[in-house]
């Protein structure tokens, strides 16, 4: 069953609807678990082993065995902020985003459906994803980007896997308002993440976190926040877990913004529920920069619901976050992601995260997403003939 979050108008799964007829709001999709977690055991370690919990037909899944991620113990950048730190490398999902997770499902719904054509509006790396689950598919994919504001391997990976990629004069919140009303108009199935079927994909993040754990909560979930709809995702998954008795605690969510694009930090600071948009929002996280949240409601629910947190960091703060990351514990993720660890250390420097706490970054996509970030940070290899006599030299004289 699909319900409001707002009103508590229910709607049958069937329907292709992506906001509250009565009232407007978003909608999410009602799950009861009803298994016990020892099921889960010895399958696979792809998000579909908690099937169960995904309310799809499982004879129709579309999947490139996304889930199932790293969740590495970073125990040097963990000492050196006094935190027992575990990070969630989504960048390990087969398009290099968590995207994945929830355009396994849409995919899934969408045949089940049995539309033609599949559409969203992307900062890049939900068009990556949604390309190449269309070609899995079988299905028409249209594509909107926001011109010149998508980084250069997203953009790759939506044109080779055959979306019809359209760069939009104006910028993300811009790109979704045109692709929402061509939904509407029934044109294509809309599979950005205001359709609840992707948050019961990202959902699994929450689970996976749970399960690497031993089945404990960490203190807290630490994320960057574009549209909102990855921290909601991850807050129903935890909760589903936890009401289910498969835990005993639940984490606080805590989502971090980049300074230039941040309505969800503003509202948080404020103690409303719902954000008022950034005009026009700018940083050097791409992924994230959004000015108009489609999933506020659920993700401020998420914030204030489990005693959680959101604070904004710099651009700055990010490409350091990044690099830190990089090289002392070996993960490279995108600027985007970074935000998480950035963020971390703000909170830890504020006081707001206590010596000694569990926490899960989740770092959403892959370096190599954003190649020109990475080479910008860098100082150019030097040229050098391959004379073993000149090789060495250098190497005694560094
Ligand atoms: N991190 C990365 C790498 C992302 O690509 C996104 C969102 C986020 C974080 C934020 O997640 O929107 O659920 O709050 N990217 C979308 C896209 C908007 O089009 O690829 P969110």
């Amino acid at each position: 069953m699909i319900r409001c979050v707002s009103c508590g108008e229910e709607y049958d799964d069937n329907n292709v609807i992506y906001t509250c007829e009565k009232c407007g709001s978003v909608l999410e999709l009602v799950v009861d678990i009803d298994v016990s977690r020892d099921i889960f055991e010895g399958r696979r370690d792809t998000l579909w082993k908690f099937k169960e919990c995904i309310p799809v037909d499982e004879t129709k899944i579309v999947s490139l065995d996304e889930g199932g991620t790293p969740f590495c113990k970073c125990g040097k950048l963990g000492s050196e902020l006094g935190v027992n730190l575990y990070v969630k490398v989504e960048g390990s999902n087969p398009t290099g985003s968590f995207k994945d997770r929830g355009m396994t499902v849409g995919m899934t719904k969408a045949i089940e459906l049995g539309v033609s054509t599949v559409g969203c509006a992307s900062t890049g790396n939900t068009s990556a994803s949604l390309a190449a689950y269309a070609a899995r598919a079988g299905l028409r994919c249209i594509v909107f980007l926001p011109s010149g504001k998508v980084a250069l391997g997203k953009l790759a990976q939506a044109m080779f896997h055959g979306a019809e990629v359209m760069s939009i004069n104006g910028n993300f919140d811009e790109a979704l308002e045109a692709m929402t009303a061509l939904a509407l108009e029934k044109h294509l199935y809309l599979l950005n993440s205001i359709n609840p079927y992707r948050l019961e994909g990202q959902k699994t993040i929450g689970y996976e976190i749970l399960r690497d754990l031993n089945w404990q909560s960490p203190d807290r979930i630490i994320l960057p926040v574009g549209n909102a709809g990855n921290i909601s995702a991850i807050w129903k998954g935890v909760s589903e877990f936890y009401e289910a008795g498969f835990v005993r605690d639940i984490p606080m969510m805590t989502g971090i913004q980049a300074e230039g694009a941040c309505p969800v930090t503003n509202a948080f600071k404020k103690g409303a529920k719902k954000v008022v948009p950034v005009e026009n929002p700018e940083t050097i996280a791409t992924a994230i920069r959004i000015g108009a949240p489609v999933s506020d409601i659920k993700a401020l629910n998420a914030i204030y619901d489990s005693n959680g947190y959101s604070e904004t960091v710099s651009d700055e703060e990010i490409l350091n976050a990044q690099k830190l990351l990089a090289r002392t514990e070996g993960i490279g993720v995108e600027p985007a992601s970074a935000a998480s660890i950035a963020g971390l250390k703000k909170l830890v420097d504020e006081g707001v995260i206590d010596k000694g706490e569990t926490i899960t970054c989740v770092v959403t996509g892959h370096l190599l997403k954003d190649p020109n970030v990475a080479i910008d940070a860098c100082s150019k290899p030097s040229e050098v003939e391959a004379d073993i006599d000149v090789l060495r030299e250098i190497l005694m004289n560094k």
